[in-house]
């Protein structure tokens, strides 16, 4: 028996990166998986990845901007596998670390609109779209939050006050929605996906792991900052706490938390990272 045994999820943004990862853990706990997401060809690997389970994964296209995309969605979800218990908001774009100082108002405006647009209003819509068939199943959100919604420097201002914003919305949907639905997060930390930047400052076809391999390639690949790394990590190694957070048996008394998933930012030393490091 998995952990999630015949529960129904539907994950944004789940056709690449900790969504997919997600999407394909969620199924081997049982679940059965709805992934939306902007790239139809990415969502169709998805299913080809699930293997002999791809037949338990319902690939969406739609764009989490869109109100009528998410209610498709959910209605698409609840067609194929007669209801929803576990929502997921997870689509999100990057800044790539613009600075205030690097951008003009103008461009500042524009990016604003557009990180905000994705990562902020496109959780409030997953979360209004789902909510009624969570309330019905007494289901469950686990969003994907990151180490940018509680410490500075994992991203510019705008992904950085988008991602606090999401942690606002957590708690005020797990007040909203209580006693019927559990709401909490999984704050993940860097790793190796596509994440992209806004396209209003030209950066949609940059990609993070086209970042890290690039600092690889150059030598420059920096000594590692956080506590618990002493290489990169790949998404797959996030997945465990979306699986606890999802489960009613296992977080049934669980909501308005967080598990930061970053490998121990907060306890990271001024002298080193890990303090022992030479054990
Ligand atoms: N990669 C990291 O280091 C990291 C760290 C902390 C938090 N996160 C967060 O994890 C989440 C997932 O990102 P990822 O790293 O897996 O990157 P990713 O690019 O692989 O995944 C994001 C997915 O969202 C989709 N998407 C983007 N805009 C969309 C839209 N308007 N409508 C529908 N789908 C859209 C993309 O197509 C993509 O499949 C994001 O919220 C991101 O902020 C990532």
């Amino acid at each position: 028996m998995g952990w999630l045994e015949d529960d129904v999820a539907l994950i944004t943004g789940g056709g690449s990166g900790i969504g997919r990862a997600v999407a394909l853990r969620y199924l081997a706990e049982g679940a059965r998986v709805a992934v939306l997401g902007r790239n139809g060809e990415q969502l169709e690997e998805v299913v080809a990845a699930a293997g002999d389970l791809g037949e338990r994964v319902l690939p969406l296209t739609g764009d989490v901007r869109s109100p009528e995309d998410l209610h498709r969605a959910v209605e698409a979800t609840v067609e194929k596998f007669g209801r929803l218990d576990i929502l997921v908001p997870n689509a999100g774009i990057w800044d790539y670390h613009r600075s205030v100082t690097r951008l003009s108002g103008k461009e500042i405006s524009e990016a604003f609109d557009e990180v905000f647009d994705i990562n902020v209003k496109g959780y409030v819509l997953a979360v209004e779209a789902a909510w009624r068939e969570l309330v019905a199943t007494r289901g469950s959100i686990v969003m994907t939050l990151s180490n940018a919604s509680f410490h500075t420097d994992g991203g510019g201002s705008l992904y950085t006050a988008s991602k606090h914003a999401c942690l606002g919305l957590l708690r005020q949907f797990a007040y909203e929605l209580a006693p019927r639905v559990r709401v909490n997060g999984v704050a993940v930390g860097g790793m190796r996906t596509k994440l992209r930047g806004p396209e209003s400052l030209g950066l949609q076809g940059r990609t993070l792991e086209a970042s890290f391999a690039k600092n690889e390639a150059s030598g420059q690949e920096q000594q590692p900052l956080i506590p618990l790394y002493d290489s990169s990590v790949e998404p797959e190694d996030f997945t465990g706490p979306y699986v606890l957070l999802a489960s009613r048996t296992d977080s049934g008394t669980i909501t308005g938390a967080v598990i930061p998933a970053d490998g121990g930012i907060a306890v990271r030393g001024f002298r080193q990272p890990a303090g022992g490091a030479g054990l």
